[in-house]
């Protein structure tokens, strides 16, 4: 595997989730995969699990880690071509990746969405740069429009806690103070719409994501009627996508956050969301500490959706 940015990078997702539960079986099984072999994780954005369970699978593998916050203590970094750079910005992304390409085997690259230019935004502008020019196999560890090792783990935590073979699972959106991209959302959707389960997004008018994430799932603004027999609950929020109001909050609503009368409705529903979480904007207390909470055994799976990527392109070296 060389790159792994979207669904289809990874293949077979019977065979993806196979390897991932044999890996968790035994995380230490291939130690010597990764002797001498370097990843380097760039983060141009905050991170608690992404950092944690990524340096984590690659130590797993035997790798050395090294970790790049571009944001602090490493100069600032201009990603436009032909841009005169007479600002704060002390060098340019094309000379800078190459030359992280030359220091480490295999690179993990997180960068979010401006939310300012949705062409910039979906065109993944910082990541396929780093796959074009770094001469190195490249993970997105969330970029502008997806986060594949997120919905990966999702997955896996689905596949162990399902009770029937197709489960109806509901992304929901819910309310937060701040403009979030739809990177999230957008993976869930096709991930889960890709492994073949039965998949409803509900939101408010307005909150439509790109067709290309959701192509396959059934869309509904009445959040109580899509809750109605889910299997899980994903909540999220996100942005506007559609023009004029790309990037944009739209709505507040709190009747939107997840509470326990949303998952009476549900058929004893699994509740999940990626986390970091805003509690009672999102998800009421008594909700995400409920027993059918999974948010801490799918944070816990980031550990091995990210081995499993980091394995392959270990493997696709020799
Ligand atoms: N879910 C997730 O990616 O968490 P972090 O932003 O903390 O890495």
């Amino acid at each position: 595997m060389n790159k792994f940015t979207t669904v289809s990078d990874i293949g077979d997702l019977k065979k993806a989730v196979a390897e991932a539960l044999e890996i968790k079986k035994d995380r230490f099984a291939y130690t010597d995969l990764g002797k001498n072999k370097t990843l380097l994780m760039i983060f141009f954005n905050s991170s608690l699990r992404t950092r944690l369970s990524t340096q984590k699978a690659a130590m797993n593998l035997g790798m050395n880690v090294m970790v790049l916050d571009v944001n602090q203590g490493a100069w600032k970094l201009e990603t436009e071509r032909g841009v005169i750079m007479d600002g704060d910005k002390a060098e340019h992304l094309l000379e800078a990746i190459p030359v992280m390409g030359s220091y480490c085997d295999i690179i993990g690259v997180r960068s979010f969405a401006g939310l300012k230019d949705k062409s910039e935004d979906y065109e993944e502008r910082v990541v396929e740069q780093f796959i074009k020019y770094s001469g190195r196999p490249v993970f997105s560890m969330e970029a502008a429009t997806g986060h594949p090792l997120q919905s990966f783990a999702d997955l896996i935590t689905i596949e162990e806690h399902k009770k029937t073979e197709r489960p109806k699972v509901v992304m929901t959106w819910a309310p937060h103070p701040r403009a979030l991209p739809q990177a999230v959302p957008n993976s869930f959707v096709q991930w889960m719409v890709a492994a073949g389960y039965d998949v409803t997004v509900t939101h408010p008018e307005g909150y439509e994501l790109d067709e290309k994430f959701t192509a396959g799932a059934k869309i509904d603004y009445d959040q109580d009627r899509a809750l109605a027999g889910a299997d899980f609950v994903y909540a999220k929020n996100w942005s506007a996508y559609a023009d004029p109001n790309y990037g944009k909050i739209l709505s507040t609503d709190r009747s939107w956050t997840v509470d326990s009368a949303k998952m009476a409705l549900t058929n004893n529903a699994f509740f999940m969301h990626c986390l970091p979480v805003r509690r009672n904007m999102i998800v009421t207390d008594d909700v995400i500490e409920s027993p059918q909470s999974l948010v801490i055994p799918e944070a816990a799976n980031r550990e091995i959706s990210a081995q499993t990527v980091i394995k392959r392109m270990l493997e696709s070296l020799k």
